[in-house]
Parts: structure tokens; C-alpha cells; sequence
């Protein structure tokens, strides 16, 4: 990619990085036995299958395996969308599995940054106003709500398209600015389910940059859904699954 590409990254503002705490170096994620099946009709399939694993606090994880093995499933527990049938899923101290609706609707506005493969960004608003939204849902003031989505269009390099609207960003910049929205608020866990996955290689090495930038500098718990092996060797673990189970569970050495 040329240097002077748009997707230049530009460096981040340094009241976003919540490193060094003591609580930055407890675990963040703690799934046990977990178990979510769907009954559809006589037929059970088991989408994840008994999975445990830990996951800490500003660790960057690419999720990979073959179509249906359980990516999108787990994810979705993890970001309390969904419940297993059985097992344990403890988010920063938040026992999802036991969860009713009001905490777990709380948990998903405060905690966690979602960000799919389609950017379900408005097309009425622009990118400030997309990346504003959020805060301003949580009743943070319009001019703070914009101050700091400012910041965090800075860090996803789209400073000279803040005022653009959906249809005058490409596919790249749309999704950089889905994250951008999605990591407004601070949250603990950025989840982002094959973010590439709708995009032209070009679009897509940008997303992917932003994607390592974020991990690189621990900006906050990243689990990231690929089949990009450039994302995946970005990544600091790599998590393989196969039939709704963990099969492989490595960390990167470098
Ligand atoms: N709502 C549902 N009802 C019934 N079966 C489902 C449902 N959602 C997912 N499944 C099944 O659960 C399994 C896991 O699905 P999941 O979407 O987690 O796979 P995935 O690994 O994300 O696949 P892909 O790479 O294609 O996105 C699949 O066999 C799928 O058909
Ligand atoms: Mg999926």
C-alpha cells in the first residue's frame, strides 16, 4: 500500500489507551463448558459444542475455521446477544449466562463494540454524526459526544471525511468508520465478525491495518472473526475451530 494512501494511520489520542491499571491485568473473558444448540423441527445441531477457554484483558484474538463451525455463535454469547443452553460465560465479572435482558442490554451498550461484515452505518448522517451516535444515546452532551468522536476518526485515519456522508466514503472507509463507531464508547471487548469480509483487497489491507493498529497498541480486548490470514498473523492468539469445538489454541511468539 502507497504511503500516501487515505488509510494512513494516524497516531491515537492518548486519554483513549487505558493500559497499566491492576485491573488491565486480570482476566477478561472466561467461558467453561459451554454449549449452545438449536433445535429446529426433530433436528439438534450443536454449534459449539462444550467449549472452555480464558481470554485476558487487551489480548488480540483471530477466531478462524470452515463455515459453520460455531465463529459467529460464539461471538454472539460473548457479546451477550445470545445465551448458551448450557456452561459458563463470565465478562468482566458479569455472568452473562445467568444474565436477564436489562443487564445484558446494559452490558452490550457499555462494554461492547460490535462491528459485522455489513457497516449498518445511517445514511442520513455523516461520518461524525455515525461515530457521535452512541455517546449521545448515553446522554453524553453533543459537543463532548463530538469531541470525542472526532478523536477516534483521527485514530481510524478518516480526518478529512468526517463530514462525508455513507455513500461518499468506499467500502473501506465505511468500515473504518463502523469501528471507529464502535469503539466510542470505551469499551472493555471490540468484536468484529469477518470485517473484511465485503471488501476488494485494497479496502479490505486498510481495515486490517486499523485492525493491527488497535491490537498493536491494546486499545482494548480485540476478538476478531477472519479468514484473512494477514489478520491472523497480526493477532497475538490464534483460536481454530472445528464442529463447534476449539481444535488448536497458539500465541504468537513474536
Ligand atoms: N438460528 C439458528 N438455528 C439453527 N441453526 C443455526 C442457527 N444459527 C446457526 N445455526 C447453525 O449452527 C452452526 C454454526 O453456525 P455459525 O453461524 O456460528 O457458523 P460460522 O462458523 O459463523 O460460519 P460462517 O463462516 O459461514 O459465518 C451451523 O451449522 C449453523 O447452520
Ligand atoms: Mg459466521
Amino acid at each position: 500500500m502507497k504511503s500516501s494512501d487515505s488509510a494512513t494511520i494516524e497516531k491515537s489520542p492518548r486519554s483513549f489507551a487505558r493500559r497499566g491499571s491492576l485491573a488491565d491485568r486480570a482476566g477478561l473473558i472466561s467461558l467453561k463448558n459451554v454449549t449452545r444448540e438449536y433445535t429446529s423441527g426433530l433436528r439438534t445441531v450443536n454449534a459449539l459444542d462444550g467449549i472452555s477457554i480464558e481470554i485476558a484483558r487487551h489480548e488480540f484474538v483471530a477466531i478462524s475455521g470452515p463455515s459453520g463451525c460455531g465463529k459467529s455463535t460464539l461471538i454472539h454469547l460473548l457479546a451477550g446477544l445470545d445465551h448458551p443452553t448450557k456452561g459458563e460465560i463470565v465478562v468482566d465479572g458479569l455472568a452473562l449466562h445467568a444474565a436477564g435482558d436489562a443487564a445484558l442490554t446494559h452490558f452490550r451498550r457499555s462494554q461492547v463494540g460490535l462491528v459485522f461484515q455489513f457497516f449498518n452505518l445511517l445514511p442520513t448522517m455523516n461520518v461524525l454524526e455515525n461515530v457521535s451516535l452512541p455517546l449521545l444515546l448515553q446522554g453524553v452532551s453533543p459537543a463532548e459526544s463530538e469531541e470525542r468522536a472526532a478523536g477516534l476518526i483521527e485514530l481510524v485515519g478518516l480526518r478529512e471525511r468526517a463530514d462525508h456522508f455513507v455513500h461518499q466514503l468506499s467500502g473501506g472507509e465505511q468500515q473504518r468508520t463502523a469501528i471507529a463507531r464502535a469503539l466510542v464508547h470505551r469499551p472493555s471487548l471490540l468484536i468484529a465478525d469477518e470485517p473484511t469480509g465485503n471488501l476488494d483487497s485494497h479496502s479490505a489491507s486498510s481495515v486490517m491495518q486499523l485492525l493491527e493498529k488497535i491490537g498493536r497498541e491494546a486499545l482494548t480486548t480485540l476478538i476478531v472473526v477472519t479468514h484473512s490470514d494477514e489478520v491472523a498473523r497480526a493477532a497475538s492468539r490464534r483460536v481454530e475451530m472445528r464442529d463447534g469445538k476449539i481444535v488448536r489454541d497458539s500465541r504468537s511468539t513474536s
